[in-house]
């Protein structure tokens, strides 16, 4: 970790302090604080004077515990699934694992922005197993790979792949292992990406099983709340979360839910239809672990002052023919409801696609230049999370910060049209 924003930014996350008690803390104006946060290429940014790092180091020592608690073994052993190098569901973390990642996918931000490359994993090859569909998941795991070096060979759906002909989990898995270096799969059956991991060696990442879980979407979602609330001055813990939509099927929230109930006293709104409400054994969960669970069918009361509204497409194609009522196009987030309910710094956040045709209860577009619309946020942070995965997994974070070049070509500073209003403010 070289560079002054990832210092200070990891310094705040273990101190669990916003900017202003952090600035307040080191005896400085926020300002300035502000400004040694900014990217290195910003005009506004600052270098932080010497002594401001030496006194961070300093109180880092004293007052925060050490990055792995009692724990030193590298972070992949950490998180690994029965002594294997696997992400299989998002209870291989705590909060101490969970963040020493988010430390690596800060270092990952100059090559996920363009401005860095890097070749630590030049030689290797990934397989991806799609069968079900995906546009983001997909391209950003195997975007992720290649601006580490590495290179990608994929199928897709179940048509062009071996198992249209009967062949079992195990001997695919195996099959591939002899391939590929690491797997990412997707597949309709809850519990099947367990079952590629047991057949093989090599790192295999749960890219979505069913409503299962998908542990790289959430880890990519809490890491956006936690860069949003940092430019807001905010903290994860003590924060309401409303989660909308299929919470019984969708496996986003699952893994979401279970992530931020390792902080400390949440409030949770779960805001669905009776039949599509979020599994009693993942309330439970997080009620015992000492948050506020509230269940309601009603959107414009569930939503009432959260700080993140998490909004999920309704996953049709999971419906085991039950009959969904209250459904209805009133069940959408939009504009006027946000403008009447939300507060100015709500984010909004879905772990996309949305449905975007007029009537769809999902995720309205007459939010789309509306600042606190993170979702493309949401998808950029996926190639720095996604990168770190695959380092870790593969056991060359450490190298990364070294092998860094600058990029040999320019690309836009902003990318998307709208993403200009950001513009310093991580
Ligand atoms: C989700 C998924 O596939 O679980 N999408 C994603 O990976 N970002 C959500 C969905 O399909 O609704």
């Amino acid at each position: 970790m070289s560079q002054q924003q990832d210092i200070l930014r990891d310094a705040m996350r273990r101190l669990n302090l916003t900017r202003d008690a952090f600035s307040e803390r080191l005896g400085v104006r926020r300002r300035a604080l502000d400004t040694w946060l900014l990217p290195a290429d910003s005009g506004e940014s600052r270098a932080m004077p010497e002594m401001v790092g030496k006194f961070v180091a300093e109180i880092l020592q004293r007052e925060a515990l050490p990055a792995s608690g009692a724990d030193a073994r590298p972070l992949g052993q950490r998180i690994a699934a029965e002594g294997r190098p696997h992400l299989l569901s998002v209870a291989q973390f705590n909060r101490d694992s969970l963040e020493d990642l988010f430390q690596v996918a800060d270092v990952m931000q100059p090559i996920a922005r363009r401005q860095k490359v890097s070749r630590v994993l030049e030689g290797a090859v990934l397989g991806s197993l799609f069968f079900e569909a995906s546009t983001r998941t997909r391209v950003s795991f195997g975007a992720a790979f290649c601006r580490l070096g590495g290179t990608v060979c994929d199928t897709t759906g179940f048509t062009f792949s071996s198992m249209a002909k009967g062949e079992s989990i195990y001997d695919t898995s195996r099959v591939m292992s002899g391939y590929v270096d690491a797997l990412v799969v997707r597949h309709p059956e809850q519990g099947s990406v367990a079952e590629f991991a047991r057949a093989t060696n090599i790192p295999v990442i749960n890219a979505g099983d069913g409503p299962g879980e998908h542990p790289s979407q959430a880890i990519l979602d809490l890491y956006t709340i936690q860069r949003e609330f940092s430019r807001m001055g905010k903290l994860v813990d003590g924060t309401h979360v409303a989660m909308v939509g299929d919470l019984k099927y969708g496996r986003t929230v699952h893994s979401l839910i279970r992530l931020l109930a390792l902080y400390r006293g949440l409030k949770f709104t779960l805001i669905a239809p009776p039949s599509l409400e979020m599994p009693a054994y993942l309330v439970d969960l997080v009620a015992r672990n000492g948050h506020v669970v509230e269940q309601t069918p009603s959107l414009e009361e569930g939503l009432r002052g959260a700080d993140v509204v998490y909004a999920t497409r309704i996953q049709k194609e999971r419906f085991a023919g039950e009959e969904i009522e209250g459904y209805t196009p009133e069940f959408q987030v939009c504009k006027a409801l946000v403008d009447r309910v939300c507060k100015p710094d709500t984010i909004l956040m879905h772990p996309l696609p949305r449905d975007g045709r007029p009537g769809a209860n999902d995720l309205s577009i007459d939010l789309n230049h509306d600042p606190r619309l993170a979702i493309f946020r949401q998808t950029d942070n996926g190639i720095p999370v996604r990168m770190a995965l695959f380092a870790v997994l593969m056991g060359v974070e450490h190298q990364v910060a070294r092998s860094m070049r600058d990029a040999g070509w320019r690309s836009p500073a902003h990318i998307g049209p709208d993403d200009a209003e950001f513009d310093g403010l991580d």
